[in-house]
Order: C-alpha cells, then sequence, then structure tokens
C-alpha cells in the first residue's frame, strides 16, 4: 500500500519519491556504491526510459528553466534546473539578488564569492532545485558583450579562481552547478545562428578562452557544464567534437553536458558528446528515437549519456531521501543580505580619489547633494536576461546615504538632473553624481559611452564644484570624457538588492573600497582588441579573433596603448608598499614571496598580484596574471605574501606539437598592485 502512495505522489510531481529501498526499486536510498546503484538501475531501464532522460520536457517546467521529468516507475525523480550566476532567477520570489558576477570578481576573493556560491546553493535546494545554471565564465573579449556584468571578465586565472570558488560553495550546499558556457561565448549578435561563427586559432582557445574551464572542472567538479549557442571554427559548439572531445577524453570530465536552451541542432549533437537537450527534445527526443531504431545512432553512447547523468544524481543524493525543497519556500534571510552587503561593498572599485576627497570626513563635510536618477528610482542593481533575479527589495543610493549622513549629522538633498541638481550641486560641499548604464542578454551594446545627457550632468556638476564625486553603476567598461575634471570616481557595478547599504558604507569610510578592475576600461571603442566590424560582431564570413591570445590586458600591454584604467586596478583609502620579492624555483614550479605593508594611517585591503611573461617571445603577451592573494592590513602592518607557481604558470600551447610547452630562458615574475603597476620584478630562470 505504501508503495502505491510513494508511486501517486511522484506522478503527482512531488519532486522527489521517498527514500525506499525496497524490491520495487532497491537502489533508492541504499549504501551500495554509487556505480553499482547506476548500473542497477540501468538495467531495468528501457530505451524509452533513457530516451526520456536526455531532454527537458519543455515550457512547462516553469517556474524552472528546464526540467528532466520524473519517471515514476523506476522512483527516477525529476530533475530540476533555474538559473543562474547571481542568484536564485527565472521569477522564483524571497530570494537573495546578489551583486552581478562581475562585481564578484571585482572583489579578487575566492572565500568571498564561495560564500556568494553557498547562498545561491542553499536557496536553490530551499525551493527544490536540483541544478544551479551558473557560473557564466566565459571571458570578456570586447566590452560591448551585453552579458559582460554576468561573466568574472576579461582574464582565464581570474575566472578559474572565482569559478572554482563559486561551484565550490554552491556545490557543498547539495545543489549541482552547471558551468556555462563552453565555448568561445563572447557576443549576444548572431547568438545561436552559424553566421555567428568564432574563427579563433589553436593557441587562443587553449590559452585564453578554455583553460579556467579546465581548472574548474579539475579542480570543483562540476556536475554539468552547458555547451554554448557559440559556433566555433565552422561547428557548433554543442556539437563541436574537438571542444567536447577536449572536455571528456582530455580533461576526463565525467559530468554530463546540457546544451544550452535550444543550442543542439542535430542528433549530430549527441554523438559528438552532447549528453541533455534543453528545453525540450527538439533533437534528442523523437529525432534520436528514429535514428536508434535505424541503427544510426550508437546505443552505448546513449547509455554513456544515462550514466552521466544518473551518476551526478547519485552522488548529490536524489536517490537517499525525499527533496526538502518547497517552491514557496522563504530562503532570502538577514544573514545573506548581508553577505549580498559585503560582497557590493568589497567590489566596489576606487578609480580616483584626488586630494582624498573620499572617504567624506563629517568634520570638512556639512552637505551633500546626491544627483541622478540612477540614485534613485534608476539605480540598477542587476543587469537583465535570465540571470535576473528579483529582490525582496532595494536600497537605492539615495536611501542608504541619506541613512548613513543622519548618523554624521551630514544633510543629504537629492535632485534628478537639469538646472536644479546643477544648482544644488554648486551649493553643496560635495556632489555625488550617480550614472547608470543598462546591460542585458540578447543585447550587446552598440557603444561604452554612457548616455549624453549623463556625461553632459556629470561634466555641468563638475564645474561648480570641484568636489564632485561620480558613482558609475555600470555592468561592463564605460567611457568618461568628463574623468579629469571630477575628484573621484568609483565603480559600483550592478551591486544586488544592498546597493545603497554597500555604497554609502564606502562613501563614509565605514568600509575600504575593496575592488579591483577585472576588466580594462578603454579610452575608447578605437582601443579595443577586435575594433573592426569583422572582429566584431562579425560579417557574413564570420568573427575574426584576429587579435589571438591579445584579449584584454594583453592586447593594450602589447600595443603599448594606455588605457583610462588598467585591468587589475583601484585605490585603497589608505596606502600599500610592495618589497623584499623573493623567488625560489624546483623544477619546473616556483614559490614566489613577498611583503605588502599598509603603509598609511586606516586600515584597508590590497590585493598582490603576480604576473608572468615569457622568455623573448614577442608572440607572447608581456604579462599574464598567475597568482593573486588579497590581503587586508591594520595601519603599519605587513603580510608575507606566497604564491606558488606550477608547471602551467609558464607553459604556452604550441601550435605545432598540439600540446603545452615550457620554453627554457629567463621567465620575469612581476608583482605588485595592477597589471600597470608592478614596482617588483624578479628572473626566474628555467632549465
Ligand atoms: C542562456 C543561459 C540560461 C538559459 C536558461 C539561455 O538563454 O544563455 O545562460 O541558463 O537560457 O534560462
Amino acid at each position: 500500500v505504501l508503495g502505491v502512495a510513494a508511486l501517486v505522489a511522484v506522478a503527482l510531481g512531488t519532486p522527489t519519491p521517498s527514500a525506499r529501498a525496497d524490491e520495487h526499486c532497491p537502489w533508492v536510498g541504499s549504501t551500495r556504491p554509487r556505480a553499482e546503484r547506476v548500473a542497477q538501475l540501468m538495467e531495468r531501464m528501457t530505451t524509452a526510459d533513457r530516451v526520456r532522460m536526455v531532454s527537458g520536457i519543455g515550457l512547462e517546467a516553469a517556474p524552472f528553466g528546464g526540467v528532466i521529468p520524473v519517471n515514476a516507475r523506476l522512483c527516477i525523480p525529476a530533475l530540476e534546473l533555474a538559473d543562474g550566476p547571481a542568484g536564485v532567477a527565472n521569477g522564483f520570489a524571497d530570494v537573495t539578488q546578489l551583486p552581478a558576477p562581475i562585481a564578484a570578481a571585482a572583489t579578487w576573493d575566492p572565500d568571498l564569492v564561495e560564500r556568494y556560491g553557498e547562498i545561491i546553493g542553499r536557496e536553490a535546494r530551499g525551493k527544490g532545485i536540483d541544478v544551479n545554471l551558473g557560473p557564466t565564465v566565459n571571458i570578456v573579449r570586447d566590452p560591448r558583450w551585453g552579458r559582460t556584468f554576468e561573466t568574472y571578465g576579461e582574464d582565464p586565472y581570474l575566472s578559474g579562481r572565482m569559478g572554482v570558488a563559486y561551484v565550490e560553495g554552491v556545490q557543498g550546499q547539495g545543489t549541482m552547478a552547471m558551468v556555462k558556457h563552453y565555448a568561445v561565448y563572447n557576443q549576444e549578435t548572431n547568438r545561436n545562428v552559424a553566421v555567428g561563427d568564432a574563427v579563433v586559432s589553436e593557441r587562443a582557445l587553449r590559452e585564453v578562452y578554455l583553460p579556467h574551464f579546465d581548472v574548474i572542472v579539475d579542480e570543483a567538479a562540476p556536475a554539468s557544464v552547458m555547451c554554448s549557442y557559440a559556433t566555433v571554427n565552422g561547428e557548433h559548439a554543442c556539437q563541436n567534437p574537438l571542444l567536447l572531445e577536449t572536455l571528456k577524453s582530455e580533461w576526463a570530465f565525467p559530468g554530463f553536458v546540457t546544451s544550452d536552451w535550444y543550442a543542439a541542432q542535430s542528433v549530430d549533437a549527441a554523438a559528438a558528446g552532447l549528453d541533455v537537450e534543453m528545453p525540450a527534445g527538439f533533437s534528442l527526443g523523437t529525432p534520436l528515437e528514429q535514428a536508434l531504431a535505424r541503427g544510426a545512432f550508437p546505443r552505448l553512447r546513449l547509455d554513456d549519456m544515462v550514466r552521466r547523468i544518473l551518476t551526478q544524481m547519485f552522488r548529490f543524493g536524489m536517490f537517499d531521501g525525499p527533496d526538502p525543497g518547497q517552491q514557496a519556500a522563504m530562503v532570502t534571510s538577514a544573514v545573506h543580505a548581508g553577505i549580498a552587503r559585503d560582497v557590493a561593498a568589497q567590489a566596489t572599485v576606487l578609480l580616483k580619489n584626488d586630494d582624498a576627497v573620499l572617504p567624506l570626513d563629517s568634520s570638512t563635510v556639512d552637505s551633500v547633494a546626491v544627483i541622478g536618477a540612477a540614485a534613485g528610482p534608476g539605480a540598477l542593481t542587476r543587469g537583465g536576461g535570465s540571470s535576473q533575479v528579483d529582490p525582496p527589495y532595494v536600497v537605492t543610493p539615495l536611501e542608504g546615504i541619506a541613512e548613513r549622513a543622519q548618523a554624521s549629522a551630514v544633510a543629504v538633498e537629492y535632485a534628478a538632473d537639469g538646472p536644479d541638481a546643477v544648482a544644488l550641486a554648486a551649493q553643496s560641499d560635495v556632489a555625488v553624481v550617480f550614472a547608470a548604464l543598462h546591460e542585458t542578454e540578447l543585447a550587446d551594446l552598440s557603444t561604452i559611452d554612457l548616455a549624453e545627457e549623463v556625461d553632459r550632468l556629470i561634466a555641468a556638476v563638475a564645474a561648480v564644484n570641484p568636489r564632485t564625486i561620480v558613482v558609475l553603476n555600470t555592468g561592463s567598461p564605460v567611457t568618461m570624457p568628463w574623468v579629469d575634471e571630477v575628484a573621484a570616481v568609483i565603480e559600483a557595478w550592478y551591486p544586488g538588492q544592498e546597493y545603497g547599504s554597500a555604497i554609502a558604507s564606502v562613501l563614509f569610510g565605514d568600509v575600504d573600497p575593496g575592488g579591483r578592475l577585472p576588466v580594462t576600461f578603454p579610452r575608447s571603442l578605437d582601443d579595443v582588441p577586435a575594433s573592426g566590424p569583422e572582429h566584431w560582431p562579425g560579417t557574413d564570413r564570420g568573427v575574426e579573433y584576429a587579435e589571438g591570445v591579445f584579449v584584454g590586458y594583453r592586447w593594450y600591454d602589447a600595443r603599448g596603448v594606455d588605457p583610462l584604467f588598467p585591468f587589475g586596478a583601484g585605490l585603497s583609502y589608505t596606502t600599500f608598499a610592495f618589497d623584499d620579492l623573493r623567488v625560489r624555483s624546483e623544477g619546473a614550479t616556483a614559490t614566489v614571496e613577498v611583503n605588502v605593508s599598509n603603509i598609511g594611517a586606516r586600515a584597508g585591503s590590497e590585493v598582490a598580484q603576480l604576473y608572468v611573461g615569457y622568455p623573448d617571445r614577442s608572440d607572447a603577451p608581456p604579462r599574464q596574471l598567475r597568482g593573486f592573494e588579497r590581503v587586508e592590513l591594520e595601519p603599519g602592518e605587513t603580510a608575507r605574501v606566497t604564491f606558488r607557481l606550477d608547471e602551467g604558470a609558464f607553459a604556452r600551447w604550441d601550435e605545432q606539437a598540439h600540446d603545452w610547452m615550457v620554453d627554457p630562458g629567463d621567465y620575469r615574475i612581476m608583482v605588485g598592485s595592477s597589471s600597470a603597476d608592478l614596482p617588483l620584478e624578479a628572473r626566474l630562470h628555467l632549465p
């Protein structure tokens, strides 16, 4: 009788069948080794059962982004998927809206990003979501990409560290992570159509677009990888043998590959290595069944697909007990909001601070003019598209500043724009102008300029108040024609629901602005690596990745082009010094040590960054990030920071050998506070 009740419950859509180690489904709740349980279950699966497991049920999956259906007869629970990398998305309520991933990357703090991932993993579990569709780790090849805000920036090393931290955070809470989008997905224009073909060298693939996927797969063991909308060298990513063999054979990824939504284009995708089609079985439903019937699709491959999915479902305990999650559960909390606020504050990048106009000092500042619609109703706490999280509330900058100012008896007045705003700025001790730029999936930006009226407003305010502070509320780099006229510039990104409290804590100096840029801010679009239309967004001959490995700071460094603000840059309210660099090599690995000291008068945080330059190679980037460490220091305090460099830190991809090579010679080891400020350098000779 019990068995029947459980089956009925399952058929009615209860997320998980109750754990019953019985005759009927002995793999449920059993303590046998995972592989044995999978084999036991698969023995009982018909071809139809197998085919049903490799694609989603389509749009009825809502509110989930995708669902692999329940199989009541075999006690297989539904596998429920939801976005995404900035919190639980897809319209779920009572969840935490975290800062955008680009902000998470700007913290340069993997421990904090692991906390960020933990919140998402815990909230997803609470909602009954089994798979989180994140992190997004594509490289920002061009600042116009509409999803720049959703990534960890332009550098594969930083993206890898952040991706590992995120996946460990999510999966540590019992939720599967799906690393996306594999790979070379760098623009929205022509996405998922062949004309968007990325023509990219093997070396750029290996050195820029793939290495962080390798690191994340290797270190964090994500349950799934999502293949992308990109076409790469003539073959769609979801059926690209080179990409999928690299992932599954070379890196031995044991999880399942899921298509981005509508990205599976034929049964050939499954033959090439795709395991699950989302959101429905357009290619891996009936067409797969027909191919199997004709003997045109290898059954062993289908078995492998199902085995990969089931193995992860067993690994994440989905056959060990009922899913306690509830779609309507209240999963956000004050603790989660507190972490959202910490990340937003630590992500805040102070780009310019003339005459220490910041932090606001209540002994000299009596009145603050808060200016711009973006300080109030126009504040952008998130980017648009599938990663968009509905917040329980938003603290606007105006609200946050007004509240914080009260504690210091500073008067705050607000004006949105126009002559009122300029008049208010003229009569206030300090003017803080908020400037926002909306960015969203499905659309690339056509320019990286702020709206003309916003640039005009900033210039007008700066003309009447020498203590003008600009807060940028963008997901990606923007130009700053007024930069020399203003006293301070802050990049706040899309900071999530706690925007106002975080920005107020930085402006008033309760928190040191801990952020460093994960993307280069160019002076203009003329300077970006992909400057011609054939490079971005491409022509009918595809998109030429002619810059090769020279992406982001690698480009500006090699060309000697001065960016507006370089990769890794960001100021603190205190001052740091680097000294005593020591490099010790042990075979092809090395240990690097350096002192970082807070020589200023306030506590603060610095990010020690280590870059490696190859020996005499004109075809290699002058320097590449190979290590970083964030340190919090009291005034007068010194920390000894240690970096360990393995062989990979010195390797380059050789297109003749189709393999990594470490050249003998003298490598440059450079340490400092940004890609353009590296006061210490040592040589390391590798035989
Ligand atoms: C996006 C993915 C997302 C999926 C499901 C696609 O359009 O590219 O990042 O996970 O939709 O919402």
